[in-house]
């Protein structure tokens, strides 16, 4: 390795670490501002962007945590919540007698690594092409395979449980409609969500442009039963709800799996 390649994750870490330390010196109030500033500048730019180009940015800048050439897909996809969530997702596999999973935004498959099964089929979806190719080289196996695709707009594979983690949150409300629009093929829906904590007065469903950023900052998350997405409330089962590990706004905020069953009928 040369000597470049050493320091520059070693100088990113430490701007990250000098980042938050001003962060904590200034007062709430003109944090929020600030932030308020910052999201409606992004969404400006982001709205001109493709969704492609938006998320491989998000990647190659390290937007999400990481550094040098690794690609990071935040902290959501680590930690307790990721071993709570694979084996909430593992028991269902087995008790489904699931075939096939398709994994709607796989990201750095840190989550989709414990998904696997013995014997279960694993194909993993991202918009980002280099992502795809990363694990594809470190993970690909007779079972376990990524394709590089546009959720929104392509097709997707065939599968008999179809997992969307925390993806939603970060596109529009338009874009979440033409997903589940294709995703009813599926006989198990599993979507997991970050909401905010349960003292916020919340504004449902919050429309947003494709991004890194969440509706917490609005106050919002994605409610599935409610407009535009009306999923009828009997197809959906919540399957397991927990503190957030990281909160965005707020201690407290949560982090929601659904079960959608009988996607076909609605
Ligand atoms: C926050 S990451 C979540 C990764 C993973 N599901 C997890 O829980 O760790 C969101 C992922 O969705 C991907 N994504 C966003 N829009 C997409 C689209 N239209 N088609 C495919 N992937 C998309 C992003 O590139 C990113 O990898």
């Amino acid at each position: 390795m040369r000597v470049q390649e050493k320091i520059k994750p070693r100088t990113e870490e430490t701007m990250r670490s000098i980042k938050s330390i001003v962060k904590l010196m200034i007062p709430s109030r003109l944090m929020k501002n600030y932030h308020t500033w910052k999201r409606s500048r992004v969404h400006r730019v982001n709205k001109a962007r493709p969704i492609k180009e938006v998320f491989t940015r998000v990647y190659e800048e390290h937007q999400w945590g990481g550094a040098g050439d690794s690609y990071c897909s935040g902290s959501g996809s680590s930690g307790f919540h990721a071993s709570q969530y694979a084996a909430v997702v593992k028991q269902l596999i087995q008790d489904k007698g699931i075939k096939t999973m398709i994994d709607l935004g796989c990201g750095d498959f840190v989550v989709g690594r414990a998904l696997r099964t013995e014997g279960v089929k694993y194909i993993g979806i991202d918009i980002v092409d280099n992502l795809i190719h990363k694990n594809l080289e470190a993970y690909g196996d007779a079972i376990t395979s990524f394709q590089s695709l546009d959720m929104v707009k392509d097709q997707l594979p065939d599968g008999d449980l179809c997992i969307i983690r925390q993806v939603f949150q970060h596109l529009s409300n338009k874009q979440i409609v033409s997903v589940l629009q294709k995703t009813k093929k599926f006989k198990y829906i599993l979507i997991t969500e970050h909401y905010p904590a349960p003292f916020v007065k919340i504004r449902v469903n919050v429309d947003k442009i494709h991004g890194p950023d969440t509706r917490i900052h609005d106050d919002s998350a994605v409610f599935l039963d409610e407009q535009p997405f009306n999923v009828p409330t009997q197809s959906i089962t919540l399957i397991s709800d927990i503190e957030a590990q990281m909160h965005l706004v707020h201690k407290g905020e949560r982090l929601k799996t659904f079960l959608i069953q009988n996607a076909h009928s609605f």
